[in-house]
């Protein structure tokens, strides 16, 4: 009897090592602790308010652009202590526009693609600095009329801009959802003109509504000085004024790139 409960111990202790080995971080939440108190901290919210973390978390179920299945595995440990090797070494393979992200102007400008308008290219200066987080209205997407009435002040020049996408929990999503909400040509080409916002930021995968995803990118991103950081993770947060801070990767020759941004109380 105890040495049939001895053995079937074994064997989950067996299969729960042999599944780690493929699947890399697999107590990511840190549910298995083995009684242990060994749970990681994870947080949203840093200093008691001070600092919003909205960059999403990256997970093998969060949505990927026009997928069904999410992201997939990223990420494997082909060097692990569990296989002899002195430390774990984690690999990653992920398509430079996932989670939250920015688009650098030759994501959608071959020519400024083959000049070299990578995301080593973007303005640090934009994405750090003053920031307005703004609620825009729920039953449409960002067209010139709803720019127009969200009456951002000249001057401004970094706005985030909350949608119904952050209330549907989209990003939470596998699916890819097409009829997220973002902003139409006439939207875009507003802003440009009527604005100095140089620093977009959006709720979902894209800042483009999925019907004008070409025009809109086109009218963002050809004057090379609006930077778009798409797939941010707006929940839970007032609106206001902050300070944002966004860092891209310094991918040479890519034109998206990770990217991790913070909110601070100013
Ligand atoms: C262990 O070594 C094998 C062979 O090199 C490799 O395929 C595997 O991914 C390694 N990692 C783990 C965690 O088992
Ligand atoms: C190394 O990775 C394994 C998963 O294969 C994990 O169980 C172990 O805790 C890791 N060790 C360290 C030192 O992080
Ligand atoms: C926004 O546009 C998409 C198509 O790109 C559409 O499916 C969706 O219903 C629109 N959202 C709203 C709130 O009008």
């Amino acid at each position: 009897m105890i040495l049939h409960l001895l053995l079937s111990t074994l064997l989950i202790i067996f299969t729960d090592s042999a599944s780690g080995t493929t699947a890399a971080y697999p107590s990511l939440y840190g549910e298995e602790s083995c009684g242990v108190n060994l749970t990681p901290h994870r947080r949203e919210v840093y200093g008691n308010g001070r600092i919003y973390d909205i960059s999403h978390r990256y997970t093998v179920d969060m949505p990927a652009f026009e997928s069904l299945d999410g992201v997939g595995q990223f990420l494997w440990l082909p060097k692990s202590l569990k296989n002899g090797s002195i430390a774990n070494n984690s690999e990653m393979k992920l398509p430079t526009h996932t989670g939250t992200h920015v688009d650098a102007p030759g994501h959608f400008f071959d020519h400024y693609f083959d000049a070299g308008f990578d995301v080593d290219t973007l303005d640090l200066d934009v994405l750090n600095g003053p920031a307005l987080l703004v609620d825009v209205p729920r039953d449409e997407n960002i067209t010139a009329e709803v720019m127009k009435s969200l009456h951002i002040p000249r001057g401004v020049r970094r706005v985030l801009f909350r949608t119904l996408n952050t209330d549907r929990k989209l990003m939470f999503k596998k699916e890819f959802d097409s009829s997220y909400v973002g902003f139409m040509k006439d939207g875009a080409q507003w802003l440009v003109d009527n604005t100095d916002i140089k620093l977009v930021g959006i709720d979902y995968l894209s800042a483009a509504a999925y019907v004008d995803l070409g025009p809109s990118h086109l009218v963002f991103l050809e004057g090379r000085e609006i930077i778009l950081v798409e797939g941010l993770k707006l929940d839970d947060v007032p609106a206001g004024i902050y300070d944002v801070h966004c860092l891209p990767l310094r991918l040479l020759g890519a034109e998206g790139s990770p990217i991790r941004c913070i909110l601070i109380n100013s």
